[in-house]
């Protein structure tokens, strides 16, 4: 499954965060890809609205990894600053991405090899200074 979205406003990429929440079980887990400023943390403020989260969703850059109560336990995780991927398996990163609750990933490339193939893939970028296209693949779909 493939699916493109374009947005022309925070907002309008929070909406399309709600509607990536409707597809989304338990146990799931999301790679929000695309540059600094490209929306990652935007669109998981969308996607965690969607799940049920009231607790305004900021960036955890400085904890890695921060939880959120809704529909079911969300994990969100900025990467951005590990170094090496073995940073990953001293905080015990299968616990959230193969944990009970929905995981959101911003950085995932830096989890190198622990990044799984079968994880949904969401490419962001920047088109203008307030267009952006989102991409979402699931289920291995490369084109
Ligand atoms: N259509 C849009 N969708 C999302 N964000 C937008 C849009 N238009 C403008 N912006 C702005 O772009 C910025 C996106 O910031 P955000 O923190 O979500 O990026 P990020 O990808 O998480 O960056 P980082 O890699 O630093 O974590 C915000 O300042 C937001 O207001
Ligand atoms: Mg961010």
């Amino acid at each position: 499954m493939r699916k493109v979205w374009r947005t022309s406003c925070p907002e309008e990429t929070r909406k399309v965060g709600e509607e990536i929440a409707e597809g989304l079980s338990p146990g799931d887990l999301l790679g929000l890809f695309g540059d600094v400023g490209s929306g990652k943390t935007v669109l998981a403020q969308g996607i965690c609205r969607g799940l049920g989260v009231e607790e305004w969703v900021t960036s955890p850059s400085f904890v890695i990894v921060q939880e959120y109560e809704g529909k079911f336990k969300v994990y969100h995780m900025d990467l951005y600053r590990i170094e090496d991927f073995r940073e990953l398996e001293e905080i015990g990163y299968e616990d959230y991405f193969y944990g009970e609750g929905v995981c959101l990933v911003e950085w995932p490339e830096r989890a190198g090899p622990l990044w799984p193939e079968e994880a949904i893939w969401v490419h962001l970028r920047r088109l203008g200074t307030s267009e952006r296209e989102i991409v979402l693949r699931r289920g291995g779909c490369t084109s």
